[in-house]
């Protein structure tokens, strides 16, 4: 495993869209092993693939009760709605507060090609269409709520 670089502010990179995983092989492995590794070593909560130079559909997430690797991962179901404060490792030292549903259900694909369902509210809800809205080249910073502005950290 390795720890990789993470692309940070106006990396045009951040801005594309990835494509989908079509080979579950070892070089997805190695991927989201060093996906896993850089996201252990960093104070994030989750990871996109195109975050680390990489446009494919690939996303690991920590919440705390294991890491999930979610591949070619789609939003199938949301509910509700939360304003609350939002960062970003490749937008380091800011935050912003943005409008996010309450609920959602992922649906996503496993290293193995496997289908999966996660269900996650409030800041899983929240950690989940972050990720997602990253595969589409989107940033939180693009859903701030209405009369919100990005905001710097006095702490780090
Ligand atoms: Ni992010």
């Amino acid at each position: 495993m390795a720890i990789r670089k993470i692309r940070v502010n106006d990396d045009p990179i951040l801005r594309k869209k990835s494509r989908d995983v079509t080979e579950f092989d070892e070089r997805l492995f190695t991927l989201l092993d060093d996906m896993r590794e850089t996201l252990a070593k960093s104070d994030g909560i989750g990871l996109a693939a195109v975050q680390v130079g990489v446009l494919r559909r690939a996303v690991v997430v920590d919440l705390g009760d294991g890491v999930k690797e979610l591949i070619n991962p789609s939003i199938v179901e949301s509910s509700g709605e939360q304003r609350e404060s939002e960062g970003c490792l490749s937008l380091p030292h800011k935050y912003g507060i943005t409008v996010r549903p309450k609920t959602v259900t992922v649906r996503a694909q496993n290293r193995n090609g496997n289908w999966c369902l996660y269900k996650g509210t409030d800041l899983a809800a929240r950690c989940y269409c972050h990720e997602l809205d990253h595969l589409d080249g989107k940033l939180y910073t693009d859903v701030l709520a209405p009369g919100e502005k990005v905001y710097f950290s006095k702490d780090n």
